[in-house]
């Protein structure tokens, strides 16, 4: 088990916790190619039909500890629901999202949400930071894929910049909340083990896509 140091603002732990992983995620290969624009199209729609089922997966999850406990409702905001956005851009990408299926990473990680919804339902609190602390960087993200594939906003990046000009207040409130949150120990620990296992997952998603993309450019 992951566990987080017992003092300090969580916010700022997980910020600090996680800064490898942020590393990782955002040099990640198949990341900075796309932002040069060394990828195709098709190579951005399956990453973000992936982050439509990993946010299709969770976000009922989320809806339904919401709706169970107040102090996650105090948390979770109507706009952090955002599989809609994955969606249309995985269409306008020309994706056939009815036939899409998770790739391996995500499917082991949407088990593993399921149960520690049951068991450690804080864990949910650490995807959220991750997810949510994702759109911090995805309007410089929007801008190079824009120039790169020639973009739009309606024709695929609207999950790219989901929040517009409410993007840092809606961050530093989200923030806020989470710094407010009356937490046990273990139930910090259940946070940051949420965020190490989302931004592992983008990773590994990541991986699972360049090797597809490997194997059929060989083959
Ligand atoms: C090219 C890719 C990326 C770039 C350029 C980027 C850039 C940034 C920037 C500029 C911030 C803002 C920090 C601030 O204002 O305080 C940020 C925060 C963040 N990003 Fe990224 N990012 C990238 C990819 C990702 C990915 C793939 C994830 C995870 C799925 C991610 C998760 C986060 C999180 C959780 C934060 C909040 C950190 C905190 O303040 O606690 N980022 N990123």
């Amino acid at each position: 088990m992951t566990t987080a140091p017992s003092s300090g603002s969580l916010p700022d732990l997980l910020r600090t916790a996680t800064a490898d992983l942020h590393t990782q995620a955002e040099r990640h290969p198949f990341q900075s190619s796309l932002l040069q624009g060394r990828l195709s199209r098709h190579a951005f729609g399956a990453q973000i039909t992936q982050m439509w089922l990993l946010h299709r997966g969770y976000e009922p999850i989320l809806a339904a500890w919401r709706q169970s406990d107040p102090a996650a409702a105090r948390l979770i905001a109507d706009h952090h629901f955002r599989q809609h956005l994955y969606h249309a851009d995985a269409i306008a990408l020309g994706v056939d999202t009815a036939g899409a299926l998770p790739v391996p990473s995500v499917q082991v990680y949407l088990a593993e949400l399921r149960a520690a919804a049951l068991n450690r339902p804080w864990f949910l609190a650490g995807v959220l930071y991750v997810l949510e602390g994702s759109t911090n960087g995805a309007k410089f993200i929007a801008k190079a894929l824009e120039k790169a594939y020639g973009l739009t906003h309606s024709t695929g990046l609207s999950a790219q910049d989901p929040h517009g000009d409410q993007q840092r207040p809606r961050w530093l409130a989200f923030r806020e909340a989470l710094a407010e949150a009356d937490l046990t120990q273990d139930q910090r620990s259940d946070v940051l083990a949420g965020a190490n296992a989302t931004f592992s997952v983008v990773i590994d998603m990541m991986d699972e896509l360049a090797e597809v993309l490997d194997r059929r450019a060989a083959g």
